[in-house]
């Protein structure tokens, strides 16, 4: 029997810390039960102290996931720890996850603490987490730089005092993968009890070394590993859950251990990511990557041809693509609509919801024969299925673009339910579109992103557009779909000025 390799995946908690990747707590949610059907162990769905909608996401994910443990972070303090008890309480299982810095630089330079200080309030933190679960984590924050004896002090005093997970982040992507393998093992080796307790790797990828890392740690006996989906993470990201999982399945000669994830799940889990935060996937970016799989020289597609595995080290099937199977057609009717959505794990919240997102779906498949799984992904994600939240709306469109003439853009709008016209020349129609929509709005706002991909194959695809916007150091990303790309864009422009209308505040920076 191999060991059970765990996979705690942050891209909710450390993902979302990268720069303009915020999400709202619907989005969380949705990733989240993507993140259960993909059969992730541990989901870190954020950090309850940081805001209350913070909190609020990691109360709803707690609410809503069964199969996977939900955790919410903590620093060292009570009320951190309190916050993310209470934020975890509705979950099926519910981890608190506590950290304080242990490098030398942190202690004396962040934390202005001794490292007797630090010892003595990692103690107590755990305590205090206790009374909450006995599922609790804690974490050396820089323990990658941080001195050996020292870790093995404040681990077994953690572990005493009832940690059951014990992680050790290269929090700002220093070390190199036999240096990091031999700190695990030095660990394993010294630190009391330490057969009790599950070690954890959590990399950073500022050289280009997270999964080397933390894949040399899980051979050097970690048995969890804490991961994103694409790598998302602050500055170069985090170790990537896609590429962790495939290489220890495919190389199942090497690893003592396996994880328990649905690989199929991958793709469509981070196109989901991508969608919503407005992250491309670079296209040669292992496993999730647009090119990953295609064989563009003749003598590998001779070689694929005759036999699969002369260039092929895995199946594309098996990590999810191509299986945007054709769903529903023009024909299909409200219950097997309906079906779908269960299937694919989106959840209505009212019927309401549920004829409005019908009608689009019938508008969609007037335009287009074929509906694909990512299509209505797409289409759950337009806020027209949940009008409550709607405070702009796009209600018709006309787009003026012909060699010589200045382009134009003329648009009716439902402003809070009333409608009003408004019109805008520009550089393109695009340009023109945005400019229309800001002589109502008057934002404010600074464009900080606008892409387009194409969301399934053919020149029938709908465009699917990121808006990053932002004010006052608020950052929201806005999504749109439609088969015409001008007016996909004006709708993820409106879908970002929808979510910086309704309230999120951070109250608390990031850390
Ligand atoms: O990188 C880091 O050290 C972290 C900790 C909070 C685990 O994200
Ligand atoms: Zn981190």
């Amino acid at each position: 029997m191999k060991d059970h390799l765990i996979v705690f995946d942050t891209t909710l908690r450390d993902g979302e810390q990268s720069p303009g990747a915020s999400m709202t707590r619907d989005e969380k949610l949705r990733i989240a039960r993507q993140l259960e059907r993909m059969r992730v162990d541990v989901i870190e769905a954020g950090f309850p102290a940081a805001s209350n909608g913070d909190f609020e996401s990691v109360r709803a994910i707690a609410e809503a996931i069964r199969e996977s443990t939900v955790c919410g972070l903590a620093r060292a303090n009570e009320a951190d720890i309190r916050r993310a008890g209470e934020a975890i309480a509705p979950a099926a299982r519910g981890r608190i996850h506590t950290f304080i810095a242990t490098s030398p630089i942190h202690m004396e330079m962040k934390l202005r603490m001794t490292p007797d200080q630090v010892v003595e309030q990692a103690v107590r933190a755990v305590g205090w987490a206790k009374e909450y679960t006995d599922d609790i984590e804690f974490s050396a924050e820089d323990a990658g730089r941080s001195e050996i004896d020292f870790l093995c002090r404040i681990f077994e005093a953690v572990i005493k005092a009832g940690a059951k997970t014990i992680n050790v982040p290269d929090t700002v992507g220093y070390n190199v993968p036999e240096q990091y393998a031999q700190t695990i093992r030095t660990l394993i080796e010294r630190v009391p009890d330490a057969d009790k307790v599950v070690w954890s790797v959590h990399c950073h990828n500022d050289l280009g070394l997270a999964v080397a890392n933390s894949l040399a740690a899980v051979m050097a006996g970690a048995r969890q590993v804490e991961c994103t989906l694409n790598g998302l993470g602050e500055r170069a990201g985090n170790a990537a859950l896609e590429e962790l999982v495939m290489a220890v399945r495919t190389r199942q000669d090497v690893f003592p251990c396996d994880t328990r994830i649905d690989a199929t799940q991958i793709v469509p889990a981070s196109k989901l990511v991508s969608g919503v935060t407005g992250f491309p996937v670079q296209p040669n970016k292992a496993i999730v990557g647009a090119n990953a799989f295609a064989h563009e020289s003749g003598i590998h597609q001779d070689g694929v041809l005759k036999h699969r595995e002369t260039y092929e080290i895995m199946r594309a099937e098996d990590v999810g693509w191509g299986a945007n199977k054709l769903v529903l057609g023009k024909h299909s009717g409200r219950n097997a609509f309906r079906s779908r959505l269960q299937e694919i794990g989106i959840v209505v919240a009212s019927e309401e919801h549920l004829n409005h997102a019908f009608a689009r779906f019938k508008e969609l498949a007037d335009k287009k024969h074929e509906i694909f799984d990512e299509d209505i992904q797409a289409l759950m994600s337009d806020e027209v299925v949940t009008p409550d939240q709607e405070h702009y709306r796009l209600v018709a469109s006309r787009f003026h673009s012909e060699t010589g003439e200045t382009p134009r853009a003329d648009l009716t709008l439902s402003v809070d339910g009333q409608e009003t016209r408004t019109s805008a020349e520009g550089s393109g129609p695009v340009d023109a579109a945005f400019k229309a929509i800001e002589a109502i709005a008057g934002s404010g706002t600074e464009l900080l992103l606008y892409s387009v991909n194409a969301i399934t194959t053919g020149t029938d695809a709908q465009g699917e557009v990121t808006v990053r916007l932002a004010r006052e150091g608020k950052v929201v990303n806005g999504q749109g779909a439609d088969t015409d790309i001008i007016v996909a864009s004006a709708k993820a422009y409106l879908n970002a000025l929808n979510k910086l209308h309704s309230k999120f505040e951070r109250l608390n920076p990031q850390l």
